[in-house]
This record gives C-alpha cells, structure tokens and sequence, in this order.
C-alpha cells in the first residue's frame, strides 16, 4: 500500500468518523476496503482510493466510513452492567422519577441494535411498574446499514446464542425462517436514528441514562474529550453515564465521576447533587 494513500486514508476516517487508525493498519484497511472496491466494480484498492480522493461521489465516502467501522456487539454483553441497571441504576432513577414517571435514554453506539432491546428487554422483565411510564428511547448509531438491521430486529441463530436467555428469546422474539426477529412491541418502543457523534448532538435534549459503550476506544484523546463534555451537557445532574469496560472518563476530562455503587464503567455527572 502506497504511504501517501495510508495517510489520506487515515486523515479521511479521523474526519469522518473520529477513527483513530494510528500506524500499521494495512492490513484492517484492506480487508475492509478490497471487498468494498469489489462489490463497488472498481479495479482494486488503490481505485477505491483515488476514486474517494476524487471526492464526487458522497455515498462512497459514507461506505467507506462504514466499512472500518467495528459493529461488534452482543446480547447482555459483559453481564454486569445490566446488573449495575437492574440492581442500581433503574432502581435509583426511578426513585428520583417518580413524580414526573418518565425517564429518557439513548444509547449512543447501538450498532445492530442488540444493546437497545437489552435494556427494553431488563425493563419490562424486572421494572413491571415502568409500563404505565413514559420511556423515551433513542439509539444512534454513525451506520445507516447497522441502524437498518437494528430496526428489522432480525438475529440469525447464532447472535441469539451470544448472551440473549432462552427465556427472553421465547418470550420476546418471534420465529421467523431467516433467524429470530424482536417482537414489534420491543422494536417499537426504542426510536433509532443515524448520528454521528463528531456532530453537534445537543438537540437531542437531557437524559437520565446515557449508554455510550466501546466505540470511544477507537477515538484519539481530543475527540473522547468533546464527546464527552458535549455528553455531559445533556446528562441530568442526578443521571448516570455507561462506558463500555475499556473505557473510563478518567485522564480525559472532569466532568464525570466514577459512581462508586456500582462494579461496572457507570459514571455521574460532577454537577450531582450531594
Ligand atoms: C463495537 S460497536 C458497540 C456496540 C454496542 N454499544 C456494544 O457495546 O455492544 C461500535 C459502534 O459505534 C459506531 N460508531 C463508530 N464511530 C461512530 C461515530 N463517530 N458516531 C456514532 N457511532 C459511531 C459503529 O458504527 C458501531 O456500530
């Protein structure tokens, strides 16, 4: 691969998406991007390449983007956070809530959406009072083919079997000839949008519960930092922030504080009342 093409590529990314490539990524860049070029009908890399440098055509630039994004995601992954939700977290937020019985979320780096119908799937499994709630639940993700996926709900056998209980697929997805698909109750209470976190978020509104996990590890220091403080800024003084288990606020900016109640990456707002 052509040094000067790396780091075109490598500026191109930063700016698009906050990807932080850093040195050595050869190989990731062509196993994302060949295939890409490929189904694009151009000749190999190094067109693909010169045909985004050409800059004409804005779609591929997105596809690009899409492509070195990592979707990676799973049912209920790592346990303990949705143990922090249901042991905690819900616990606290719905105490503070209960006059005004709302409480509004976004997860901010859905991808397929596994992330989202968790948590829908925790409330109504050990929250049966938030039913006469209102829960305002928005999942965003950069990817408009992962937020298409997360929207159709539809897993193949082998993502069921990655961290879903039997029992929630029994009793909240339907079976469906391609794989298993998330009951339209569940798919309809949770509203997915495309958002890029480089941009300006703030019309979003304030949040109680902010999930934001394993997509900051792959941002420079400078990029965590804005997409935290502008979090920060629509986190509710009394609200709670995740991170993914890699990640931590700490070194980045002072903001948040680690809420100690809880064994996973669960952060409050430094504004919190004491
Ligand atoms: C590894 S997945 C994490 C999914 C889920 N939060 C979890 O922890 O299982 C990271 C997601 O972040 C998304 N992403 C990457 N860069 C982004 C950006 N700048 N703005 C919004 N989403 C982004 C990717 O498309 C991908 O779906």
């Amino acid at each position: 691969m052509k040094v000067a093409d790396y780091e075109y590529l490598s500026t191109f990314l930063m700016k698009s998406s906050g990807l932080a490539l850093g040195p050595g990524k050869e190989y990731l860049l062509e196993s994302r991007l060949v295939p890409l070029a490929q189904s694009l009908g151009l000749a190999d890399f190094e067109g693909l390449v010169n045909e985004l440098r050409r800059g004409a055509d804005r779609r591929l630039s997105e596809s690009v983007t899409e492509a070195m994004t990592t979707n990676e995601t799973l049912f209920f992954r790592d346990k303990t956070p949705f143990e922090d939700l249901k042991k905690v977290l819900l616990p606290e937020l719905m105490a503070v809530r209960q006059a005004e019985k709302t409480l509004r979320i976004w997860c901010a780096a859905a991808s397929t959406g596994q992330e989202p119908y968790s948590l829908i799937m925790l409330l109504r499994e050990s929250f049966p009072s938030l039913s006469n709630w209102k829960i305002d639940f928005t999942a965003t993700d950069i990817s408009q083919q992962m937020l298409d996926r997360a929207q159709d709900g539809l897993y193949s056998q082998f993502e069921v079997q990655r961290g879903l209980p039997v029992t929630h697929l029994v009793k909240y997805f339907d079976q469906d000839p391609k794989g298993w698909r998330v009951k339209a109750e569940i798919r309809n209470a949770v509203r997915f949008r495309k958002l890029n976190l480089l941009d300006n978020f703030a019309l979003l509104g304030a949040f109680d519960l902010i999930m934001c996990r394993n997509v900051l590890i792959y941002f420079d220091q400078e990029t965590k930092k804005s997409i935290l403080e502008r979090m920060g800024k629509l986190l509710k003084p009394d609200g709670f922030l995740m991170l993914g288990a890699a990640e931590t606020v700490l070194g980045v900016t002072d903001d948040f504080v680690r809420y100690r109640s809880c064994p996973s990456a669960v952060y409050a707002s430094a504004r919190r009342p004491v």
